[in-house]
C-alpha cells in the first residue's frame, strides 16, 4: 500500500527545493498562509510596509462598495520615490538597470543616474504641460528611456500608458483615443534581428489616425549606438560611435520635440515627487478581451506597488544584492511589475535586453546571463520551448549560476520544465511557475519557492491571502481538491487588482464580475472575480491552469482577442465573413487560424490571403499574424446565426468534431475539414 502511494507520488513528480536555496530564501515562514487567512486582509500590511509612505494608511481594505475596492485607504506615497530616491543613500552607485542593446552596445544605469534621468524627464514632461492624472502614452521598445519615462510620469503624478512597441499604428491610435492622451513619448527607431526599425514613421501614422489631438510627441534617438540622452555614460566601446546620427530635422513635425534637447536644458533639475493617494491611478495597461475594443486596465498606486514589491521579494526571491533578469518586454504587464516596479522598489539590479534571443547567435541570452552574473532568471514557456529546440549546446560555453527560475504566461509542459530546470538551472535551481494576468497586477497562484515542492505543469498554491477557487458553469463552487476542471475564479479582493477599466466602470463589472457575482449585493462575499481561465484544483491543493475558456487566445505569451482578430480580417479586401480560432502550436502554445468566406465574385487567391495577413498586421501588429488563412464556402452557424468557433477549432486541431446538432447545416464542419485538407 505504502509502495502504491509512493509510486503515485513519484508519478506526480514533486521536486524539492534545494537546501541551499531554502537556507537563504526570503520567505521560509511555514505559517504564512495560515497567518494571511487568520489576519486577512490586515496581513497585507506587511506588503505595504515594504514601501516608504508619506502618510500611513488608516484602513487596509475598504470593501463597502464591491467591486470597487480600496486598498490602504488614506495612505499617501510616490512610486518614483520608492523606486529611486530611497535607494540613494544605501546604494546610489549600485546598478539599477543593466541594459544590453541588440547591436552590442551596453549601459549601466546606477540608482544615482536613474535619479538624475527621472528628474530631468519629469521636469521635461511637466514643462510640456503634463499634469497630475493626465495619461502619457509611451510607445518605446526596450531602451532605458522606457523605465525612466514611466518613473518620471509617476514622479509628477501622471498616469502612464505603455503600448508595446510591436503594436501597429492603428492599435496605438486606438489606445491614444481611448485614454484621450495628448502626450506621446517614443523613439526614432530600434533594432530587431539586426534591422533598424523606423518606429517614428509608425508613430506619425498613428498620430494622424488618432481622433485625439496629440499635442506633443517626445522623440528619443536610438539610431546608431545607444539611446541619445545627455549625461549618459558612453556606450560600450564595441559600438561604432560614428554611427550615431541625430534624427533628420526634416522628419520632425511641429508637434515633435527631441528628448535630447528637452533633457539637455534640464540636466540637473530636481522635481519633488508628488505625494499620491494610495488609490490614485499609477498606470493603464491595455489588454485584449472578448470584445473588439481593448480594455485599459487601471492600476492604483499603493496596492499595486505593495503587491509588486512583495511578490518580487517572496515569490521571485530577489534581494538588493541580486542581479535579476526578467527577459520579458516592459510593454506588457510582466515587465511593468517584474522588470520595473517590483525589482526597483526593492533596490535590486534589473537587466534589460533590447533584442531578439537569437541575435546575433543562439547563445545570446546565456552570454548576457554570464556577463552580468544573473542570479534569478524569468522567462516564458514559449521561450523555454525555443531554447530547448535550439539545443543545450548553446549554453555549454557560458558559465552562470542561477538559483531561481521563473515562468509566466501559459502552462509549461513537464518536458520543457525539466529541460529548463536541468539545462538552465543546472539541476539545482528552483523553478516557479507563476499564474497571473494583466488585471491582477502580480502573481496570484504560484508556490513560495522555499515552502512548497515544485510540480512540473502545476502553477501551485494560491499566494498568501488569495481566494482562488474553481466554479462550474452554473456558478457553483466545485469541491476543493476534487481534481475536477472548471472556471478559475478569485473569491476575495487583493491589493494588486485592477481598479477599473479606464473610463468604463460598467465594462469592469460586466467583464470580470457579472458571471459569478450577485450584482445587487453589497456584501463582498457575493462578489467573485472571473479570470476567464479553466483550471483544476488538484488533490494536493495545487492548481493546474488549463488555459483560456473565453474567446481569448494566448500566442507566444501574447493575449489576443478573437473578436479583435476577426474584425481585422474583415477589413481585408474581398472578405465577407471571418472566424478566428486557436490552433495548438508546439512553439507558440496557440496560433490563430482564420476561416474566411469571400464576397460574391471574389476567388480565393494568394493576393487575397496576403491581404488578410496584412490587415491583421495593420490592425494589431505582426505578432498577431494568422498561422493559416482558410477560404471556405460557409462558416458553421447555429440556426440563430451564431458562428460555432468550437467546431472550427476541432478542425484546426485535428480533433473529433464536437456536437453539430444545433447547426443550421450540420454538414458544414465536415465539408470544411475536407476543404482545408487536414
Ligand atoms: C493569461 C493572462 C501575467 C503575465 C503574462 C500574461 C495565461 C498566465 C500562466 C501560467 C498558465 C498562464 C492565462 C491568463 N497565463 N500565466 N503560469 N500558467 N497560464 O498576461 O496577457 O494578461 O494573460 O495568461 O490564460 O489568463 P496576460
Amino acid at each position: 500500500m505504502a509502495r502504491d502511494i509512493e509510486a503515485r507520488l513519484d508519478d506526480r513528480e514533486y521536486v524539492r527545493p534545494p537546501v541551499e536555496f531554502v537556507g537563504q530564501a526570503n520567505c521560509t515562514d511555514r505559517s504564512v498562509h495560515d497567518r494571511f487567512e487568520e489576519e486577512w486582509p490586515d496581513a497585507y500590511e506587511t506588503y505595504a510596509d515594504l514601501l516608504d509612505w508619506d502618510r500611513r494608511w488608516e484602513t487596509v481594505l475598504d470593501d463597502s462598495d464591491p467591486p470597487f475596492y480600496e486598498w490602504f485607504v488614506g495612505g499617501r506615497l510616490n512610486a518614483s520615490r520608492n523606486c529611486v530616491d530611497r535607494h540613494l543613500d544605501d546604494r546610489g552607485d549600485q546598478a539599477a538597470l543593466v541594459w544590453e542593446g541588440e547591436d552590442g552596445s551596453r549601459r549601466t544605469v546606477t540608482y544615482r543616474d536613474l535619479y538624475r534621468r527621472v528628474n530631468a524627464t519629469a521636469a521635461a514632461l511637466r514643462d510640456l504641460g503634463v499634469d497630475r492624472d493626465d495619461v502619457v502614452t509611451v510607445h518605446l521598445p526596450m531602451v532605458p528611456a522606457l523605465p525612466v519615462t514611466m518613473l518620471a510620469c509617476a514622479r509628477i503624478g501622471a498616469v502612464h500608458s505603455v503600448v508595446f512597441a510591436g503594436f501597429s499604428a492603428s492599435a496605438l491610435a486606438d489606445r491614444l483615443d481611448d485614454a484621450d492622451s495628448d502626450v506621446l513619448v517614443t523613439v526614432d527607431g530600434y533594432y530587431r534581428r539586426g534591422e533598424f526599425l523606423d518606429h517614428k514613421a509608425k508613430v506619425d501614422a498613428a498620430v494622424a489616425e488618432a481622433g485625439t489631438d496629440v499635442r506633443d510627441v517626445v522623440v528619443f534617438e536610438r539610431h546608431g549606438s545607444a539611446v541619445h540622452e545627455p549625461g549618459a555614460a558612453p556606450a560600450d566601446a564595441n559600438a561604432d560611435a560614428d554611427a550615431k546620427e541625430r534624427v533628420d530635422p526634416d522628419d520632425l513635425t511641429e508637434r515633435d520635440v527631441l528628448a535630447a534637447d528637452l533633457l539637455a536644458e534640464r540636466e540637473r533639475r530636481e522635481v519633488d515627487p508628488v505625494s499620491r493617494d494610495a488609490e490614485d491611478p499609477l498606470f493603464l495597461m491595455y489588454t485584449s478581451g472578448t470584445t473588439g475594443q481593448p480594455k485599459g486596465c487601471q492600476h492604483r498606486t499603493g496596492g499595486y506597488l505593495a503587491y509588486a514589491a512583495a511578490t518580487t521579494k517572496y515569490v521571485l526571491d530577489v534581494t538588493p544584492a541580486d542581479t535579476y533578469w526578467c527577459a520579458a518586454d516592459i510593454g506588457w504587464i510582466t515587465g511593468h511589475s517584474y522588470i520595473v516596479y517590483g525589482p526597483l522598489a526593492l533596490g535590486t539590479t534589473s537587466v534589460m535586453y533590447e533584442g531578439a534571443p537569437d541575435h546575433p547567435h543562439r547563445g545570446r541570452v546565456w552570454e548576457i546571463a554570464e556577463r552580468h552574473d544573473v542570479d534569478v532568471f524569468h522567462t516564458s514557456p514559449t521561450a523555454v520551448r525555443q531554447f530547448m529546440k535550439w539545443g543545450e549546446q548553446h549554453l555549454a560555453e557560458y558559465d552562470f549560476d542561477v538559483r531561481h527560475l521563473t515562468t509566466v504566461g501559459e502552462p509549461i509542459q513537464p518536458e520543457a520544465w525539466r529541460w529548463y530546470h536541468e539545462h538552465v538551472g543546472g539541476g539545482d535551481a528552483v523553478v516557479v511557475d507563476t499564474w497571473w494576468q494583466t488585471e491582477t497586477g502580480g502573481h496570484l497562484i504560484t508556490n513560495l519557492p522555499a515552502l512548497d515542492d515544485m510540480k512540473p505543469g502545476s502553477a501551485g498554491r494560491p499566494c498568501p491571502g488569495i481566494g482562488a477557487a474553481v466554479y462550474d458553469d452554473d456558478g457553483d463552487p466545485v469541491p476543493e481538491r476534487s481534481d475536477r476542471a472548471g472556471n478559475l475564479v478569485i473569491e476575495r479582493p487583493w491589493p494588486g487588482m485592477l481598479q477599473t477599466v479606464y473610463g468604463d466602470d460598467e465594462r469592469f463589472v460586466e467583464e470580470y464580475w457579472r458571471r459569478f457575482s450577485d450584482l445587487d449585493s453589497d456584501d463582498p462575499a457575493d462578489w467573485v472575480y472571473e479570470t476567464g481561465d479553466g483550471a483544476v484544483h488538484e488533490s494536493d491543493g495545487y492548481f493546474r491552469v488549463l488555459g483560456r475558456l473565453d474567446d481569448v487566445m494566448n500566442v507566444a505569451g501574447h493575449r489576443l482577442g478573437t473578436m479583435e482578430l476577426e474584425s481585422a480580417v474583415c477589413e481585408a479586401d474581398g472578405v465577407a465573413e471571418a472566424a478566428v480560432v486557436a490552433r495548438q502550436d508546439d512553439q507558440k502554445g496557440e496560433a490563430p487560424d482564420a476561416y474566411v468566406t469571400l464576397r460574391d465574385g471574389v476567388d480565393p487567391s494568394e493576393s487575397v490571403r496576403k491581404g488578410v495577413v496584412a490587415a491583421v498586421e495593420s490592425a494589431i501588429g505582426p505578432f498577431a499574424r494568422p498561422a493559416n488563412v482558410y477560404f471556405v464556402d460557409e462558416l458553421p452557424k447555429t440556426r440563430s446565426g451564431k458562428i460555432m468557433r468550437r467546431l472550427l477549432a476541432d478542425v484546426s486541431n485535428g480533433a473529433e468534431l464536437g456536437n453539430t446538432t444545433t447547426l443550421h447545416d450540420p454538414s458544414v464542419p465536415e465539408r470544411i475539414r475536407e476543404q482545408v485538407g487536414d
